[in-house]
């Protein structure tokens, strides 16, 4: 349909607001992509400045995958339709239009197009990302568990290969995005919820 490429559009160019470097703009706290770890999203703001700047950005990144996805399933756009917009906005965040395309890592953003496309999906994923921090602290670790199973809990409850296929591109971009992170697991190094990075 025509509108789902306008939708695409507008997903890409609403993922591509940096709630992390807003945030810290007008909170007056440093910029998160030169700072600690150097990503803007909500891991890092937490080092940078607390809890309520976190809460923001993390609110933001899952609305900017929320709304672009939750209006494609309100318009009636079959599943592929859904998951495409939302895999644009989530491109937005990494790639961004206006912060010379280099972005965070997708978690929160994601998570937003899961919110969209699929509650029960969102559901369990965020449960698995809750019982990983629990269990380990550590949030990249936490993301990357949740996000192995989201296309699995996905094809399981709704059976479509090809939004299957584009949540499983979304683990794989997420999986990229934290190749710095993944050595510091293999290296014993990652740090805990909330600590500065070494
Ligand atoms: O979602 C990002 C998180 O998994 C890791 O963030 O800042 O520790 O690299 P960070």
């Amino acid at each position: 349909m025509p509108y789902d490429f306008l939708l695409i559009i507008g997903g890409y160019l609403l993922g591509s607001v940096s709630t992390a470097v807003v945030t810290c703009r007008l909170m007056g706290l440093p910029d998160p992509r030169t700072q600690g770890s150097g990503n803007p999203g909500a891991t890092n703001v937490l080092r940078l400045g607390g809890k309520k700047a976190a809460i923001i950005t993390l609110a933001g990144d899952l609305l900017k995958g929320l709304v672009p996805s939750g209006a494609a399933t309100l318009l009636g756009r079959p599943e592929l339709a859904v998951a495409a917009v939302g895999l644009a906005a989530f491109i937005g965040h990494l790639y961004p239009l206006y912060f010379g395309f280099k972005g965070g890592k997708g978690v929160a953003t994601a998570l937003g197009v899961l919110f969209g496309l699929n509650l029960p999906v969102a559901g369990l994923t965020v449960l698995t990302w809750l019982g990983m921090a629990l269990l380990t602290r550590i949030s990249s670790a936490s993301a990357l568990t949740a996000f192995v199973l989201a296309p699995v809990y996905f094809y399981w409850l709704s059976g479509n290969p090809g939004a299957t296929g584009l949540l499983a591109l979304m683990t794989a971009l997420i999986f990229w995005r934290h190749r710095r992170n993944i050595r510091n697991l293999l290296a014993g190094t990652e740090p805990r919820i909330g600590r500065k990075k070494p």
